[in-house]
């Protein structure tokens, strides 16, 4: 059993990952502004601490709680509220998260592990599927940020020996996601398809994207803890989806067809996205378990549920 902080873990894919730590028999402590985040997803055995990770009280926490492994999954999430200001996302993503690690690397944590991004940092990548090794290309401040990250955990490491793993998520969808996020795409074509609402496509559906389901990078998440491995991993499923696919599949799980109003194709959209998982494969022995159509089938069974 480890005392374990996981920042947003009141979110869709900290809340998530919160359940199975605490599944594993671990003690859990949570701090998560709940910006977007929601309390009744907070695990009842775990301790939430509502503050922002930009506060100077973050570091009473580590002194108080005496943590043996962090998990840093806070962040303004949305791509496009970080084009309209980056200096707001800078403030939560580069310098909050710099308060986390700071603190792991004063109160000698054993690891910190942490959630970035490969559907944004990449940038518009001729290699498909893309591998960690492909030059980093952030098209947005969203993008720089979480690769700014990285690079200061590279940087504590090789001048303080702070233990860390980066792994580079795809596209998540499952339940408990914020429909405003950064791939909310099957959140919202499942919502809206539930409520017999529209949705909005942009461009011809034939843009396409890594969809991993939650689960599936918890077991990643998972697996960084206790192998020892540095450095950056991606997760994805390392199929390209395209969102006519995608409708498809939620088609399929609705029993019917859901309304789309077609608009052209938004400015700088990124084209295709696919994340190769062949290091996650040999350095964590993990691999996606669940495809796009069981994983919509199980999205839309939770959406619906929550109608009732
Ligand atoms: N969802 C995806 O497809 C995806 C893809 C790549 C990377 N990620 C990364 O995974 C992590 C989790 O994302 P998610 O999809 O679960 O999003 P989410 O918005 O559900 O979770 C983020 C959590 O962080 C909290 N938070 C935000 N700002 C905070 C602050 N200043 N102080 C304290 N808490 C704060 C929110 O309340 C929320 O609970 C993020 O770091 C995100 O960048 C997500």
């Amino acid at each position: 059993m480890s005392k374990i902080l996981v920042t947003g873990g009141a979110g869709f894919i900290g809340s998530t990952l919160v359940d199975r730590l605490i599944k594993e028999g671990n003690e859990v402590v949570i701090i998560d502004d709940l910006s977007s985040g929601k309390k009744e997803y907070v695990n009842p055995a775990a301790k939430l601490y509502k503050i922002d990770i930009c506060s100077p009280k973050v570091a009473r926490i580590f002194q108080k709680e005496k943590f043996q492994f962090v998990y840093h999954l806070a962040a303004q999430i949305d791509v496009r509220k970080s084009v309209e200001d980056p200096v707001f996302d800078n403030k939560i993503n580069v310098l909050g998260g710099l308060n986390i690690i700071e603190n792991s690397y004063r109160h000698q944590i054993k690891k910190i592990i942490m959630a970035s991004t490969g559907g944004a940092i990449y940038g518009e990548a001729e290699e498909i599927p893309t591998t960690e090794n492909y030059p980093t290309f952030p098209l947005s401040p969203y993008g720089i940020h979480k690769l700014t990250l990285e690079k200061y955990l590279n940087y504590y490491y090789h001048v303080y020996g702070l233990n860390f793993t980066v792994l580079r998520f795809a596209n998540v969808y499952g339940p408990r996601q914020f429909k405003g996020g950064e791939a909310g795409v099957i959140a919202i074509f499942v919502e809206n398809g539930v409520k017999e609402k529209e949705s909005l496509q942009f461009g011809d559906g034939l843009q396409t994207r890594d969809f991993v389901y939650v689960d599936d990078v918890v077991d990643g998440l998972y697996a960084a803890m206790n192998i020892d491995c540095r450095g950056e991993i991606n997760i994805g499923s390392g199929v390209e989806s395209t969102l006519l696919e995608v409708r498809e599949n939620i088609e399929k799980a609705l029993g019917e067809k859901i309304k789309i109003k077609e608009k052209p194709k938004k400015l700088g959209e990124q084209r295709r996205s696919c994340l190769s998982y062949q290091r996650a494969k040999d350095v964590l022995n993990w691999e996606p378990k669940i495809n796009l159509e069981e994983g919509i089938k199980r999205t839309v069974a939770w959406t619906k549920s929550l109608k009732k």
